[in-house]
């Protein structure tokens, strides 16, 4: 489905087919940076431009990894650093970068939408790196492709999302790729942080993680976005934590090779566990590693080349 789509804004212009074939061009690119020479020459000639308007770690170095071992030249605009402190718009910006030639825009921005407003007014392809509490499409991509590394199929399994669901762009992504995958998908955390549209998107509600974590194959701990509270979201940090975070104690209680991830950045001690974040059944290294290999593929298939033309 991704063929007929010039952008990545949301995980629901993608099937199941797509979802696929970019985790089999992801397994390729797996293979190709594990190597000495990590670079390929696909994307030689294309200009990607890195558009972050909020703070990142791990997407925009990883893009610009990814951009580099594919051969792009990609350069990365800082908005606190740029003409838009003189006060210029998301659009006027936009329109300027791309003059200047663009092939790919990856755009992050606190506005949700807004990612979607400049893809509906720019010619470059333009690839949504997290838009408000919207969503976070390639972090999806990278966690469900880091599952699908180690389970034969997706039907059945169980996921539990924890934490600051509202907040979450991460969690709305993730719910609508699990699904699409064919997951049985819930989420759990404090009814103040639960937007109120959450089960329209077909998901279980728990308000106490401890009686759902047991039957759990997968769990998804989010990051307290305290930059995005306003108001009573709740009591206090040691309370949220002794109710939702993932401690060695609740960890023991899960099947034994249940699979724990966290998007990042983690608050250690609120919502995960240090023992646990670096536990043997973690992956959130592992995720970090394979979103490189997932935006590669991400950025050689909406550049116009198919998983077939990797084969050969
Ligand atoms: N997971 C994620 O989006 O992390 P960054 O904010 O560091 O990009």
């Amino acid at each position: 489905m991704y063929k007929e789509k010039k952008d990545i804004i949301s995980i629901l212009d993608l099937d199941r087919e797509a979802i696929r074939e970019i985790f089999s061009t992801a397994d390729a690119f797996k293979e190709i940076i594990q190597r000495d020479n990590k670079k390929v020459p696909a994307l030689r000639g294309k200009t990607i431009i890195n558009l972050f308007y909020e703070p990142s770690t791990r997407t925009k170095s990883s893009f610009e990894i990814a951009g580099k071992r594919l051969s792009a030249d990609l350069i990365n605009f800082s908005a606190s650093t740029s003409a838009v402190k003189k006060g210029e718009s998301i659009l006027d910006t936009a329109n300027n970068l791309e003059a200047m030639k663009t092939d790919i825009i990856i755009v992050r921005h606190n506005q949700s939408q807004s990612v979607r407003y400049l893809a509906e007014r720019l010619t470059s392809c333009v690839i949504n790196a997290g838009d408000g509490y919207n969503e976070h499409p390639t972090q999806a991509l990278l966690d469900t492709f880091t599952l699908h590394e180690m389970v034969d199929t997706f039907e059945g399994k169980k996921v539990l999302i924890v934490g600051d669901i509202f907040h979450s762009r991460v969690a709305k992504s993730n719910i609508h790729c699990l699904k699409i995958l064919g997951a049985d998908v819930s989420v759990a955390g404090p009814p103040t942080l639960m937007p109120m549209y959450i089960e329209d998107l077909g998901v279980d509600v728990h308000y106490r993680i401890d009686e759902v974590l047991p039957s759990q194959d997968f769990v998804i701990m989010l990051r307290v976005q305290f930059e995005r509270h306003s108001g009573f979201n709740f009591p206090n940090v040691r309370e949220y934590a002794s109710l939702y975070c993932l401690n060695r104690k609740r960890a023991a209680a899960m099947k034994k090779d249940a699979i724990i991830m966290h998007p990042g950045p983690v608050n250690r001690g609120i919502e995960i566990e240090p023992e646990v974040a670096d536990g043997k059944n973690s992956v959130i290294l592992g995720q970090v590693t394979n979103g490189v290999a997932v935006r590669m593929a991400l950025l050689y298939l909406y550049s116009g080349f198919s998983s077939k033309a990797m084969k050969e």
